[in-house]
């Protein structure tokens, strides 16, 4: 990125850190209330560098779990009322939703702090959903679609792993970079019935490159780039850590909350006894419920590894027992920028590009008993995706990227228009839709959209990008179903250059506007994010506007959401 590379820092010194679960603050009609504050703080990423002035929940990062229980409405109340006025990055002015000047329907004041807190994933109400305009400054400015304070999460969805992060409009970059973004969990009875590794032995790690100065302090580009790498692997904080495990069973939440890199994640072991075999991924999940079949990952497996472009996550089971003594290394084969595995002749050496992630030490003995299910042997509940079958709709939506005349700028676009314009997608309310995603760009794309959790249809390409080695060596020259980590439920889908992907969207239950965009937090914000509206023809197809009028009922009856 064209500036001074991180210090040299030690690799598998440090051990892994793993976020704590929230408690709620306080409990009101039963729903329990979180009160999260945003904090500038410090943070020690590795025992060789000096602490670095990190923004984040509760002032940690990666910030702590907060978990739902499927059916079960959350609160969650965020306060940035301690940040200073000032960001602690550089903001870019020539970027939409800085200022007064280039903000596109709102005339009001635009302080250079703000925060608006999405909870990814969640099938909610647009005025809880914590969108790029709903942000408020330290000071109790308030964006244009600011609506609540405290933000119901109705949780009436599958169970779930994912991230609650920041959205504000010409800040999202920096504010996740910074630090705020989390795990955000719902947890389900039917979950709980499968006896997955549980407790101790369900760890989520959170992916996120950084850069560093030499005097600790995060590393971020001046003036906006469109591709931004952090040439240090950081797992839930710390850089390049050590997990010692026991020779059993655990299960692992892989979230990618990195802005822009895209991980190809697989084990290493250079154990020369062992001659270098490695236990089997087993991917359960892609973050909602449950895949069609257990996934399993490895040299002779489903998939040979793991791709996860920013904010997928993955669900996996990895059964230690039959590697006591030895350490394997988490490994990523994925360039950086990436472009679905293919070759691109791109500018990927002026970027880092980051080999090794973490390090896993098998402890030689197990402390208890492992009675949790065998992954081999798992049968997952079945699943009721929407189905296309269903579509009356059919809308294309298409990658560009662009020179932006007024600043000089790159810019991505989607379908050429920019997050200002109208809003020109209106699914009905309860309706189920096919979006095209059309990339005619040489990067890959993550695609997500609110509210929904859609199901991938298939991918096609449609032009000639580098040579038809896709991702996991298949040839991709020609239309083929999604990948067998994609057979569940997924709010982001990676479309790889000259790749159209399809999906079936099923737009319930709430509605109101929503956006839908490039996951890559630089794309996004410059300028890469659409919105839609879910439009309800009749006010009582709108089962959250009924219940909403009484607060009384909307917290009581929870009958219908288990
Ligand atoms: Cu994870 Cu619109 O965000
Ligand atoms: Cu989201
Ligand atoms: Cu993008």
């Amino acid at each position: 990125m064209g500036e001074e590379s991180s210090p040299d820092l030690e690799k598998y010194v440090q051990s892994l850190p793993i976020p704590e679960e929230r408690e709620p603050d306080s409990r009101r009609w039963g729903v329990e209330h979180h009160e999260v504050e945003i904090q500038e703080t410090t943070h020690s990423f590795h025992p060789d560098l000096p602490d670095t002035v990190i923004w984040g929940f509760d002032g940690q990062f990666p910030g702590p779990i907060i978990a739902g229980r499927r059916g079960r409405p959350l609160a969650v109340e965020v306060d940035n009322s301690q940040l200073p006025d000032e960001h602690l990055f550089e903001v870019d002015e020539r970027i939409d939703g800085t200022t007064t000047e280039n903000y596109v329907g709102y005339d009001g004041e635009v302080p250079e702090v703000r925060n608006s807190t999405h909870f990814h994933g969640l099938n909610v109400p647009p005025e809880s959903d914590g969108q790029a305009d709903m942000w408020i400054s330290p000071d109790g400015v308030e964006g244009p679609r600011r609506a609540r304070d405290v933000q119901v999460l109705p949780n009436r969805q599958s169970r779930l792993t994912s991230t609650y992060h920041d959205h504000t409009r010409g800040l999202t970059r920096l504010n996740n970079y910074a630090g705020l973004v989390g795990p955000y969990y719902i947890r389900s009875r039917e979950e709980k019935r499968l006896n997955l590794p549980d407790g101790e032995y369900d760890i989520p790690l959170v992916l996120a490159d950084r850069s560093f100065d030499e005097d600790g302090s995060l590393q971020y580009p001046k003036m906006f780039m469109a591709n931004v790498s952090g040439d240090t692997a950081t797992v839930n904080g710390a850089a390049w850590p050590s997990l010692e495990v026991e020779p059993r069973r655990y299960r692992f939440r892989i979230i990618n909350a990195s802005n822009a890199r895209t991980y190809d994640l697989g084990l290493d072991n250079d154990d020369s006894v062992a001659h270098g075999s490695v236990p089997t991924i087993h991917q359960i999940s892609p973050g909602h419920g449950f895949l069609e079949e257990v996934v399993s990952i490895d040299h002779h497996g489903d998939l040979h590894s793991l791709v996860l472009a920013p904010f997928e996550r993955a669900d996996v089971i990895v059964d230690f027992s039959e590697y006591a003594g030895e350490t394997l290394t988490v490994t990523n084969d994925a360039e950086f920028p990436y472009a679905g595995g293919m070759d691109h002749g791109d500018n990927t050496e002026s970027h880092p590009q980051l080999p090794e992630i973490m390090q896993i030490q098998v402890a030689d003995e197990l402390e208890r008993p492992d009675t949790s299910v065998d992954p081999t042997n798992l049968t997952l509940p079945e699943r009721n995706g929407p189905d296309p079958d269903d579509a009356e709709v059919t809308r294309e939506v298409t990658m560009e990227m662009d020179m932006d005349m007024d600043n000089g700028l790159m810019i991505h676009t989607l379908n050429g228009k920019r997050w200002g314009d109208p809003v020109d997608f209106q699914p009905e309310l309860g309706s189920t839709e096919i979006w095209e995603l059309v990339n005619d760009d040489h990067h890959t794309h993550p695609i997500h959209l609110h509210l929904v959790e859609f199901e991938v249809i298939d991918r096609e390409r449609h032009g000639d990008h580098g040579d038809t080695e896709g991702e996991d060596g298949h040839d991709t020259d020609h239309s083929t179903g999604p990948l067998p980590n994609e057979r569940g439920g997924k709010d982001v889908v990676r479309v790889n250059p000259g790749e159209t992907v399809r999906i079936a969207v099923q737009f319930g239950d709430f509605p109101g506007t929503y956006p839908f965009h490039c996951h890559v937090l630089e794309h996004e914000e410059h300028d890469m994010m659409r919105p839609f509206e879910v439009v309800a023809e009749d006010e009582t197809d709108n089962p959250w506007r009924s219940c909403s009028d009484d607060p009384d009922r909307e917290h009581s009856d929870k009958s219908g959401w288990g």
